[in-house]
């Protein structure tokens, strides 16, 4: 392993560190306005949501390493106290890009990237009518980490109006497939959460599964079986009894396997397969318990 010490790393090096670690990251298109009405723009992606109830947003704006000067967008929420925070989807990702170039204060990142601003309802920063979802917000507070380059100023934003496009919407939820966000990663790498690398995960978390303290060791041990494998099988509530067990064996594959002259292995790899393929867990469970009795 790389071990860092923060204290003696210098802070370019650090901040790739964290940045290829800490992501993909969501993007705020942060839209301010300065004490002449000048629109401002630019792209955020030290961002999350962390409160519902209320609704808040934080994202940092910070001292720049190279010359330790603060930025535009800090500058205009301490005058002003609003902000609009727009997503960022494929469609507009490199006109975002456009808008983290440091134009002069005056200059609007809506003219330079040809987005275009659309007004607000409760605030006055421009929404930006390309993005999916524009959250109108009043900043509650700025946290000051640091004086040095590098230091982040924490925005604390609560949502005070949120303008979500149908286009991405499908029974009142976000679809992700037709959201198409995009997610920042070190460096210049970004993600696009679109097609395979959209994937779902189903585990309730309310009823109390066996975990995987309790999975018999044939199967923990299995040279087979992955860790995601053996996470799906330690989200069971229960493992199987003799009788359900031995009912596997009337299943036309495990029938199949079970002519193998070694079908413990075998069954390791059909309950991998139906794993992987269709997160069938009960089968899985009960193939893997079957190999244990033979
Ligand atoms: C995708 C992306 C994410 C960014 N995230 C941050 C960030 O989280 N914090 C930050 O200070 N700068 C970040 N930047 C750089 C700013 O966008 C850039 O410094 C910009 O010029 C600031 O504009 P402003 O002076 O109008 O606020 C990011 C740039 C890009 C392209």
């Amino acid at each position: 392993m790389i071990t860092i010490d923060p204290k003696t790393t210098p802070t370019r090096e650090l901040h790739q560190f964290l940045l290829g670690s800490i992501a993909p990251r969501p993007i705020a298109f942060v839209s301010t306005i300065d004490e002449n009405g000048n629109n401002n723009l630019a792209p955020y992606s030290f961002f999350n949501a962390f409160s519902s109830n209320p609704p808040i947003l934080v994202f940092s704006s910070n001292r720049r390493v190279v010359d330790n000067t603060t930025k535009d967008t800090l500058y205009n929420i301490e005058q002003n106290k609003e902000v609009v925070i727009n997503v960022v989807n494929y469609a507009i990702v490199r006109q975002m890009t456009i808008a983290s170039i440091q134009f002069d204060k005056e200059i609007s990142e809506f003219e330079k990237s040809g987005l275009t601003p659309l007004k607000s309802d409760l605030v006055a920063p421009a929404r930006v009518k390309e993005s999916p979802v524009q959250m109108e917000c009043k900043v509650k507070e700025i946290v000051t980490l640091g004086a040095h380059g590098g230091a982040g100023h924490l925005i604390i934003c609560e949502v005070v109006k949120m303008h979500i496009s149908e286009d991405v919407v499908d029974n009142n939820r976000i679809n992700p497939h037709k959201i198409d966000l995009m997610g920042r990663m070190g460096r210049s790498y970004y993600v696009r959460a679109s097609g395979d690398a959209i994937m779902s995960i189903y585990q309730p978390v309310t009823k109390i599964t066996i975990g995987f303290d309790k999975l018999p060791k044939s199967i923990k041990n299995s040279s087979i079986l992955t860790g995601n494998n053996l996470g799906q099988l330690a989200g069971i509530e229960k493992l199987p009894s003799n009788a359900e067990i031995d009912d596997v064996r009337n299943h036309p594959e495990v029938e199949k396997i079970l002519t193998y002259e070694n079908p413990e292995i075998a069954l390791h790899h059909f309950a991998k397969n139906v794993l992987d393929k269709n997160d069938d867990r009960d089968l899985a469970i009960k193939s893997l318990m079957l190999a244990d009795l033979l």
